[in-house]
């Protein structure tokens, strides 16, 4: 192949973001916000036509080339996936580029090997974190983590730093989201270590992360029963618990507030600090309006979106020459 293009969705989580990297259970679904990228031979590495530098070609995209051993290959992204807003854009982009070079080397592309290959590139680039994000991105649909799942659901297993992650596809009955970005920006890495820090320094942080992972066994259990108030009313919960965590802000909470009203209940999403909140509603219109009024920028996002895909794309677009027009003298 000369030409390949893959794609990976973005992802909000319903409970578990954080308590997630000390193997508590949590519960993801990947949504239709999508990082794509088209990969072709090439002499020399570029990004989006340009000569490819450090500020252009992501760690993620580095780890990868390097691992894989790849040759030089022009690269043009198109990343729908908010960055630093807790949809796990940098999980989407790793799967996107992970199988696209592994398909232009002729390497195995199946949802197992590019989600191992993606949670690398993620740990790598931020030292730290859980393959939540990834394997969300890799399998699409909705995942859980370390609960109880049937056989037939099991997807595949990953252990790291002294943590393990059983990882299973969740069945996901008819529900509607909100997602409401705050416009602030915020890094993973810092805020996982903050968390990290406190859960070490303190008997009662350790105890708000265990709770986390009770929560999101009943989130599991409510959404099981299509109990949308019970699964609501633990979003809001789990809200109160990573505030007290010290990773939501002002405005986040702002916008919690916001929906809630019109909402099963709502929450921050992925590490906080700023980024994304997301409400569970049958109101979309309504919560999208409130949101907007305090500030932020909603997204009604579909679920149920299928993860990363990959596509041989050698031969098309090629340009046939055109005939010249005769001169006329
Ligand atoms: O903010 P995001 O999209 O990078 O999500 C981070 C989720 C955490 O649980 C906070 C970290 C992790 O690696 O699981």
């Amino acid at each position: 192949m000369t030409t390949v293009s893959a794609s990976a969705p973005g992802k909000f989580v319903i409970l578990g973001e954080h308590s997630v990297v000390y193997g508590k259970p949590a519960l993801v679904l990947a949504i239709n916000k999508r990082f794509s990228i088209r990969v072709s031979r090439s002499k020399e590495y570029k990004v989006n036509g340009r000569p490819a530098t450090q500020y252009n070609m992501s760690p993620h995209m580095m780890y990868i080339s390097n691992k894989i051993g790849t040759s030089p290959v022009s690269i043009f992204v198109d990343g729908r996936v908010p960055s630093g807003s807790g949809l796990g854009s940098s999980a989407a982009l790793s799967n996107a580029y992970a199988a696209a070079i592994s398909a232009i080397e002729g390497l195995p592309t199946d949802r197992e090997s590019i989600a191992r290959l993606a949670y690398e590139a993620e740990y790598s680039a931020q030292g730290r974190g859980s393959p939540m994000d990834t394997s969300a991105s890799a399998n699409g649909g909705g995942i859980a983590l370390n609960v109880p799942y049937d056989e037939k659901d099991f997807l595949w297993h990953i252990d790291n730093a002294g943590n393990s992650w059983d990882i299973s596809r969740i069945d996901v009955p008819e529900m509607s989201f909100v997602i409401g970005n705050t416009g602030i920006r915020a890094a993973t890495a810092p805020l996982v270590e903050r968390v990290r820090k406190y859960r070490e320094s303190s008997r009662f942080a350790s105890d708000i992360v265990d709770e986390m992972g009770d929560v999101a066994l009943d989130g599991l259990d409510a959404m099981r029963r299509n109990d949308l108030e019970e699964l609501g009313a633990l979003m809001t919960y789990d809200h109160k618990l990573l505030s007290i965590l010290g990773v939501s802000c002002n405005e986040l909470d702002r916008l919690v507030e916001a929906a809630l009203p019109n909402s099963y209940g709502a929450k921050l999403t992925g590490s906080g600090g700023g980024g994304c909140m997301v409400a569970l509603t049958d109101r979309p219109d309504r919560v999208a309006k409130a949101i907007r009024s305090h500030g932020g920028t909603p997204y009604i996002v579909k679920t149920g979106v299928p993860g990363v895909t990959v596509r041989n794309c050698s031969g098309r677009g090629r340009r046939r020459p055109r005939k010249k027009k005769p001169k006329q003298e």
